[in-house]
């Protein structure tokens, strides 16, 4: 059989990512411009500002994914793209450049949904992995519980109410100092802290044990934070670093082991960017093999934004039968399962 061979776009926020995926699970390469340090200098994504970077940077991008593959357009099979959820503004570069790519070469074209190409980065490395599992996908945007039925086929069971957990990473970093991205700052400094230092809530959600909500954590560091500085008492930053984090873990560990052991699965994955955090991994593995689950992740690449993963999404939609035609718009706020 001829290999299939997808050439991948993303660009929903901040990173500009191309990459070629060869039959589903080969990354042949994987190429990331972020606009990280651009977007520090603001605390946080200015999307006017990602807009115009991905403009600058994504042919030179997707020029290099193919390079870097060793292969040619005209080889390329079909193309992935990410058209939603994310910045709309963003968002569009890609759609556009995937479609104009696809037009002058007639090469097929397949939109794909970010949250999908985050949960299909864990079969990068873990060939052996097939629906059905859980997912857990945890981001800057999103947090959601996901029932993987089969591939492309997927039932939220848990999300946010409020605030996504990486974006209470975010928010927590800043009020402690530690500046943009939160998350991966928080996830170094709460190693020279003492998670149980100080008590933060553990919210539940009465309508649906799997939901989440995040907001009333942020709020109770910030009352700490603040409640601190009027009584002059010192902070220990990284006691609050290292307690919030425990408090994120043990509330996205407790739910998903509830919804694996109530719709009885045996495999439990985890994606987005905060799945790249250390603690993280750590009690999962822990409740996983005590569980008897079978625990999987990317490694922390495939975890943040990347195109391999939107390839991967890819190959398994475009062998469905799945094809997007010339009138391919971005959705910023597209639902999963939705098309
Ligand atoms: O998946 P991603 O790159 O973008 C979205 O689709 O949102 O996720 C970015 C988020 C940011 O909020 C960042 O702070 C968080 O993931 N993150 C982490 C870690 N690395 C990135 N959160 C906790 N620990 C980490 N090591
Ligand atoms: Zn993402």
């Amino acid at each position: 059989m001829e290999d299939i061979l997808i050439l991948a776009i993303e660009s929903s926020c901040d990173e500009t990512a191309a990459s070629v995926v060869k039959n589903g699970r080969e990354v042949l390469s994987n190429v990331i411009a972020s606009q990280i340090d651009l977007h520090t200098l603001y605390g946080g994504v200015v999307p006017e500002i990602a807009s115009r970077k991905h403009i600058e940077k994504i042919n030179q991008v997707i020029e290099s994914a193919l390079q870097e593959a060793g292969v040619l357009l005209k080889e390329i099979t079909a193309i992935a793209v990410t058209y939603g959820p994310g910045l709309v503004g963003a968002l569009l570069v890609g759609v556009s450049e995937a479609k104009a790519i696809s037009f002058a070469s007639g090469i097929p074209l397949v939109g794909v949904h970010h949250i999908e190409g985050h949960i299909c980065a864990n079969y990068i490395e873990n060939k052996d992995l097939e629906p059905p599992f859980i997912c857990l996908v945890a981001s800057g945007g999103h947090s959601h519980l996901v029932e993987v039925k089969d591939y492309g086929k997927y039932r939220i069971i848990g999300r946010t109410r409020d605030d996504a957990a990486g974006e209470a990473f975010d928010k927590v970093a800043r009020a402690i100092g530690l500046g943009y991205p939160g998350g991966p700052k928080i996830d170094r400094f709460s190693g020279e802290g003492n998670p149980e230092a100080i008590h933060f809530p553990r919210a539940k959600v009465e309508e649906n044990e799997y939901d989440f909500s995040f907001s009333g954590l942020k709020s109770a560091v910030l009352n700490y934070l603040n409640g601190c500085r009027m009584k002059g008492e010192t902070v220990s930053e990284a006691d609050v670093a290292a307690s919030f984090q425990k408090a994120v873990i043990d509330v996205l560990v407790e739910h998903s082991m509830q919804a694996i052991k109530q719709l009885e699965y045996n495999k439990f994955a985890i994606a987005g960017g905060v799945a790249s955090n250390s603690s993280l991994r750590k009690a999962f593995e822990k409740r996983c093999k005590e569980e008897g689950v079978r625990f999987f992740h990317p490694s922390s690449v495939f975890c943040t934004d990347n195109a391999a993963m939107i390839g991967v999404a890819g190959y398994y939609d475009f062998v469905r039968g799945e094809r997007s035609g010339y009138d391919l718009n971005a959705v910023p706020n597209l639902k999963l399962g939705e098309r």
